[in-house]
């Protein structure tokens, strides 16, 4: 009896997920300096999770800060925000309904994988078997490497087998593990590429001239984890030593003026910079991959999410790339395609003036190792839904994302 009673214990707390009733997350708009302590101050006295920008060190003037602050203390900060002269407002009332309501009906039994669904790390992971193995003419796919926690890091090569060496284009998502949106998005990418080759003319094209090369998710152990125990990690999950905070920020862990800037050095941060540039396994896979072909590589498309922006580099200075006036022009005439669709409106701009400077990012990183055109993606939204944007935005979101890849993707063909 008490064995299992000991058992019963030991699965719920396998189980136990990490709950947010209560928990609310606010709209702050800081005007003055004074707002900005006060927002800063706030990060001090209590834990406060930033949504955007990424950490209280880039909390500035003139920006939306979106915070998202644990139940026992949303009525003080109301309170304090009340009392203070800055503009502010809730974006979400509690945060557990609005997990609930991200997907549309929870099924008890596992459904397969759906490209208008976000799917398990193990619905991806039989996905990439199925859909390379379904399409083998076209597609390969290879592991570049393990996860901290084992998981094989799998990319798949999409373009016509030619029997010679192609230029090719990187594409990753799901660096950052609670942005699902870009995990969705690369999958809708695959498909998109396998289905429509052959009847539309510029990815036939494409593939019959360059490779594409996707990752479809980077931080699988953090993508797993936002499934199983906490819908909110960010971090990868690798364990830090001297600290019992776990995880390192993937994205600012490259080797480009790594931990200089927009970037913390404690392991408990959202932005932990890791140990040392590269001490992340997946981070260490990647760019051992995108170095070993640095060749071939035309192109370094990353995909995050939200803010509705499409950056280049730089974010770990405000100099502007050589390359700033072409980098500029494509990334218009990208989102000018991404918003022909349904309207949806985007900011193109380097990285650093558009939202904050933060070092360490893989942008960054793949530009200075001479992938010319570099490019992150904020997709939807702009803060309504955040994280949480719902399953019903995943298609309209994917079709206009769509639009702009396929612009860089073309621009870039043109060059070779
Ligand atoms: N929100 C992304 C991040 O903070 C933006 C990345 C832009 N690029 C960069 N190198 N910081 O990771
Ligand atoms: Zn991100």
């Amino acid at each position: 009896m008490k064995v299992l009673l000991l058992l019963g214990l030991v699965a719920v707390a396998l189980a136990a997920q990490t709950r947010f009733e209560g928990d609310q997350v606010f709209r702050l708009k800081p005007t003055t300096d004074e707002h900005v302590t006060l927002i800063k101050d706030l990060a001090r006295s209590m834990e406060v999770d930033f949504w955007s920008p990424d950490s209280a060190e880039l909390v500035t003037i003139d920006i939306d800060v979106d915070i998202h602050i644990d139940a026992s203390h949303a009525s003080m900060v109301y309170t304090i925000l009340n009392q203070s002269d800055m503009e502010h407002e809730i974006l979400i009332e509690d945060l557990q309904a609005q997990i609930e309501a991200q997907v549309d009906r929870p099924e008890a039994t596992p459904r397969s994988h759906s490209y208008t669904k976000y799917n398990t790390w193990d619905q991806i992971q039989s996905w990439i078997s199925s859909i390379s193995s379904a399409n083998s003419n076209l597609m390969s796919r290879q592991v570049i490497g393990n996860t901290h926690e084992g998981r094989p890091m799998n990319v798949l090569k999409i373009g016509k087998k030619t029997g010679s060496t192609k230029p090719a284009i990187w594409m990753d998502c799901g660096i950052h593990s609670r942005e699902w949106i870009s995990t969705a998005f690369c999958q809708w990418f695959v498909r998109e590429a396998v289905s429509t080759y052959g009847t539309d003319s510029q990815m036939t094209s494409l593939l019959d001239q360059m490779d594409i090369y996707v990752l479809p998710v980077f931080n699988i152990d953090g993508y797993d984890y936002t499934w199983k125990t906490n819908r909110m990690w960010r971090k990868t999950r690798a364990r830090n030593i001297g600290s019992t905070c776990y995880g390192a920020d993937p994205n600012r862990n490259f080797d480009a003026g790594w931990c200089t800037l927009g970037a913390s050095s404690n392991p408990c941060s959202d932005t932990y910079c890791g140990s040392k540039p590269e001490s992340e396994i997946e981070v260490k896979n990647v760019a051992d991959f995108i170095r070993r072909n640095k060749s071939i590589i035309k192109a370094y498309i990353t995909i995050h999410s939200y803010s509705q922006l499409l950056l280049f580099p730089y974010s770990y200075t405000y100099d502007l790339a050589a390359d700033h006036a072409e980098l500029l022009r494509v990334a218009k005439g990208a989102t000018n395609a991404l918003t022909s669709l349904y309207g949806t409106q985007y900011t193109p701009g380097p990285g650093a003036a558009t939202i904050y400077p933060a070092a360490g990012g893989s942008d960054d990183w793949a530009y200075d190792l001479g992938v010319k055109y570099s490019y992150t993606f904020e997709l939807r939204d702009t803060g309504r839904y955040g994280f949480l944007l719902p399953e019903s935005q995943i298609k309209p979101t994917c079709e206009e994302t769509m639009l702009a890849v396929k612009y860089i993707a073309a621009y870039v063909q043109k060059t070779l």
